[in-house]
């Protein structure tokens, strides 16, 4: 089926949609994302990823293409469009293009470009992937130093992924100066004696609306909670892990550098967070 996406204040079909090859997200990754899920045909915290996209838009003094209520409205208008029950709304804020190659911003009056997507995927609440549970490598965390904005610059991630896939498993967690930072495109947590530990916020790791949603709801469900910094080797030595992500809610992982962790499939706590997240967001979806 032929997608109908958004382009700079048009709905068009997807192979209609165009955007300048001297676009600065093109050329220079000058460009930010957000990935919101849709279950039940509404949006899961529409209202964090606005705000998270507000802030990386300010840190990177990139214009903002349009108000957060017209946002809302782009997004519900998509999914109604494309019959989305379940599936995900990618958007994407560049600085646009003044028709040429500068590494200088261009002027203030360069309009940014705004795309948004859906991407159908039924059965994304129900998923095999998590009841099977991930496995995941370590590698090392080359990105620069501001992943706290979540920017459109995804080589390494994907590379991450690539390397995964090659030896046998399904993602990697990164690691800078011995600690875990976080998955190629989650939030990295593991379980210990009925403790839940994963990396503090900072610019290391992108403020993850998941976890922000999982960590309040695992804290009203009187679990215990530690951010702090860890490395592999405790992970490796965990009951149990997961990753947080708008993608993928909490996805067990039940392997780590070939380290089958409790019995090797997803542990209670993971499984227990994500029918209380899926059951929360349902109720909350706009
Ligand atoms: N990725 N960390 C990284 C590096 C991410 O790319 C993501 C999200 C997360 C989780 O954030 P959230 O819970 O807000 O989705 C953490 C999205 C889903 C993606 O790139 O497709």
């Amino acid at each position: 089926m032929t997608r109908t996406v958004y382009v700079n204040g048009e709905y068009l079909p997807e192979t209609e949609a165009t955007v300048s090859i001297f676009d600065r997200g093109f050329l220079f990754a000058d460009a930010v994302y957000e990935v919101t899920s849709v279950l039940d045909g509404k949006l899961i915290d529409f209202e964090g990823h606005a705000v998270r996209l507000e802030r990386s838009l300010n840190e990177l003094d990139m214009q903002a293409p349009c108000t957060k209520e017209e946002l809302l409205e782009i997004h519900r208008k998509l999914v109604e469009l494309n019959g989305i029950e379940e599936g995900l709304i990618y958007l994407q804020v560049s600085r646009g293009s003044d028709g040429d190659r500068d590494f200088v911003f261009p002027s203030e009056d360069t309009k940014p470009t705004l795309v948004l997507f859906t991407q159908n995927k039924p059965g994304l609440a129900n998923s095999s992937a998590a009841q099977k549970g991930a496995k995941v490598i370590s590698i090392e965390d080359i990105r620069w130093g501001r992943r706290d904005i979540k920017t459109v610059q995804l080589l390494y991630p994907s590379m991450g992924k690539m390397m995964a896939k090659a030896a046998g498993a399904d993602d990697a967690w990164m690691i800078e100066d011995g600690y875990v930072t976080e998955g190629t495109s989650n939030n990295a947590y593991y379980v210990k004696d009925g403790v839940i530990v994963t990396r503090p916020l900072s610019n290391d790791i992108l403020h993850g609306i998941t976890r922000k949603a999982v960590l309040r709801l695992a804290e009203e469900a009187q679990m215990k909670i530690e951010e702090r910094l860890f490395t592999i080797d405790e992970a490796k030595e965990a009951d149990e892990a997961f990753t947080t992500s708008a993608s993928a809610f909490v996805m067990p992982v039940v392997e780590v550098d070939g380290v089958a962790l409790g019995d090797g499939t997803p542990g209670p706590i993971a499984k227990r967070l994500r029918e209380i997240y899926l059951e929360e967001s349902r109720a909350q979806a706009i």
